[in-house]
């Protein structure tokens, strides 16, 4: 089972989307968990400081990950493309060219409300409250997440 996250720039919301699954999953065999980035703004950067501290005061390090852009490749390397907000959905939407990969993408916040559509918010140009509020939702996703894995 491959898992990828996705968010707009791969420097808050997927990397600690990334950070808790991988996490959560660590004693679960053939799980791959990966993050990337719709823009490519921020390649080759850690993740934000303020996400690498939220993760932190979990005991979840996140430090060694380096943001990276999504690729159409993407569409065949994992099972389950998790977008973090409508506006990642819908790129990612008009991303892929076979029924196959368009099915692959889910709204990761639709794991814990089935059909609700909600995006876990933008936390960058927020302060730090706005953190621990993501931590909090991709916390739960995850929760629902591993329920269907196990
Ligand atoms: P992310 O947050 O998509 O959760 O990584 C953002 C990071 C950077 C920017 C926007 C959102 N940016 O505009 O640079």
């Amino acid at each position: 089972m491959k898992i990828l996250m996705v968010c707009l720039g791969n420097i808050c919301r997927s990397p600690l989307a990334e950070g808790i699954l991988k996490n959560k999953t660590k004693n679960i065999e053939n799980i791959k968990v990966d993050s990337a980035g719709i823009a490519g703004y921020h390649i080759g950067n850690s993740p934000d400081t303020r996400a690498i501290q939220i993760a932190n005061e979990y005991n979840i390090n996140i430090t060694q990950q380096v943001a990276r852009q999504f690729c159409k490749n993407d569409f065949s390397k994992y099972d389950i493309i998790y977008a973090m907000d409508k506006s990642n959905y819908s790129h990612l939407v008009s991303l892929a060219q076979t029924k196959e990969h368009r099915n692959k993408i889910k709204m990761i916040l639709n794991e814990v409300r089935p059909g609700s559509y909600e995006s876990v918010p933008d936390p960058y140009y927020g302060g730090d409250k706005g953190f621990e509020n993501v931590f909090k939702l991709l916390e739960i996703a995850c929760e629902e997440i591993i329920k269907k894995i196990e």
